[in-house]
């Protein structure tokens, strides 16, 4: 057993957690859900054999520049050939759940159903969706882990254009008619915000499209109503078989600490981050009234008018919209990995756009351990504190944490005893079971990011998440596990960390 696993100096988080070093032991509630996930683009290779239709990912990783070292997906995990020794993987840990998505333009190469059904591709589906059943594992499906059909980029320009929310509404009813004999747990949209922020504000991810001015938003209300659609759909045609079904979307967050506790400013700048984060996407689908948060739609509207425009770059939505949004999850899908220190900032001096709409600055403690990713500080307590927020502030919902991970550099011998996963591991899941026991938080599933390494979009292969260590140099893609694989089917085993 690897549950006795010192983590030693880990625990001392310093000066901002009040709880240091306070390890609790229990177990956690006897149905609950331990999963682990990836996302197709990260994992299945066969770019652009067996009829699959180019993707915005595809795109932009073939674009010189773009990508660490000029990595693509192209191969990657190649789990569209080796799915099945994944799911032995999954077996071999106790997993029972596994949450992985499903490639739009596998489906729909084109990205509409009248361009064409790319039969392999519901082959390829079909076939992952009865291994995992016939393992005994049950599916967790996102329809949209960001790898948008190029066509639909080239036809309308992707998410700043409506006309998406009718094409993926297409899609996600064909996905339900398709699968949904099967699968029970579905996922609309992964990481909106990554998806709009760093897809169509600062560029850094497909389908790189720099813009300061209203992209960004423009983007997260077409997938808000996108959401909403789908989750229409399904409701309408797909409730009341048994077992139900749940539909719902997955929310990326940090957690915002605020500098100094005492300084109002301080504090006040940090809700303005939680709202600008989180809660753009989450207020609007979980909150009572329904809509952006206040702070958003106040903040925007006057840098806008500010800057000279006739109306606020945060588009609005009409009560109708408001209405349809509004209580379209099922459960609260969230992923988590970071925190971060968050002081007010009187004079913002970057560009116009949504960095600068939120008027503060971001830090970190020097005592709070990195990992490989150089926005991923290690930092525990700050699940707990998301999960207390998310249980005050959107109605008490039941809480899918759908990933949660660490990253390592990608070295020479591998890390295959990978101490600070295991560490990281350790203290996040512990400070879940301290939402549910102490804070009365009703988390239901925890999702570890990610069964293998993969393509870390921007990072290429440079950064390695996986409990396996795939080895991308050999065309076999040998997985072998880590160490964290063992402790984590531990916890797995034992429902936690029995006394
Ligand atoms: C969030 C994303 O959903 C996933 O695709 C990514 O690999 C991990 N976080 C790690 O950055």
């Amino acid at each position: 057993l690897l549950l006795g696993f010192s983590c030693g100096a880990v625990y001392d988080y310093g000066a901002y957690d009040p709880s240091r070093d306070s390890f609790r032991t229990g177990t956690f509630p006897d149905d609950f859900i331990w999963s682990t996930a990836t996302a197709s683009y990260q994992i299945e290779g066969a770019w652009n054999t067996s009829g699959k239709g180019e993707s915005i990912w595809d795109r932009f990783s073939h674009t010189p520049g773009k990508v660490d070292r000029g990595d693509t997906g192209d191969v990657a995990c190649d789990s569209y050939n080796k799915y099945r020794e994944d799911v032995q993987l999954m077996k071999a840990m106790g997993l029972k759940y596994y949450r992985f998505s499903l490639s739009w333009p596998r489906i729909f190469p084109d990205g509409t159903e009248a361009g064409g059904v790319n039969q392999d591709g519901l082959d390829y589906y079909n076939n992952v969706i009865d291994e995992l059943l016939a393992n005994g594992i049950t599916p967790m499906v996102t329809l949209y882990h960001w790898d948008l059909p190029q066509a639909l980029q080239d036809r309308y320009g992707g998410w700043v254009n409506e006309e998406l929310v009718q094409h993926f509404n297409d899609y996600a009813r064909y996905a339900f008619e398709t699968f949904g004999d099967r699968v029970k747990y579905w996922i609309t949209f992964n990481e909106p915000w990554v998806v709009c922020f760093l897809g169509y504000g600062t560029g850094g991810n497909a389908p790189g499209i720099q813009d300061s001015s209203n992209s960004t938003y423009l983007c997260g209300h077409n997938i808000l109503k996108a959401h909403a659609e789908a989750w229409h759909t399904y409701d309408a045609v797909y409730r009341g078989h048994q077992p139900e079904g749940q539909i719902s979307i997955t929310l990326n967050c940090d957690w915002p600490e605020p500098r100094d506790p005492d300084s109002s400013a301080d504090v006040a700048a940090a809700d303005r981050y939680i709202q600008f984060y989180i809660g753009w996407f989450a207020h609007p689908i979980y909150s009572a009234e329904g809509d952006y948060p206040a702070a958003m739609k106040d903040i925007i509207r006057e840098k806008s008018l500010a800057e000279g425009l006739q109306e606020s770059r945060l588009p609005q939505f009409t009560p109708t919209e408001i209405d349809h949004i509004k209580g379209t999850g099922d459960f609260f899908g969230l992923n988590h990995y970071t925190a971060r220190i968050i002081q007010n900032r009187v004079d913002p001096t970057d560009t116009p756009g949504y960095s600068n709409d939120r008027n503060l600055s971001e830090s970190t403690a020097p005592e709070w351990p990195r990992a490989a990713s150089e926005w991923l500080y290690v930092v525990p307590w700050g699940l707990r504190r998301l999960l207390k927020f998310i249980k005050t502030n959107y109605g008490d919902p039941d809480v899918y944490i759908t990933e949660n991970g660490r990253s390592d550099h990608d070295e020479q011998p591998p890390i295959m005893e990978d101490t600070d996963r295991i560490c990281y591991y350790l203290g996040y899941i512990d400070e879940v079971l301290k939402a549910i026991e102490v804070d009365g938080v009703k988390v239901r599933a925890y999702t570890a990011w990610s069964l293998m390494d993969n393509f870390e979009w921007s990072r290429g292969y440079s950064e390695r998440f996986g409990l396996h260590y795939v080895d991308f140099t050999d065309p076999n893609r040998p997985r072998t596990p880590k160490q964290s694989a063992s402790f984590y089917n531990d916890i797995i085993a034992n429902n936690g960390f029995p006394e």
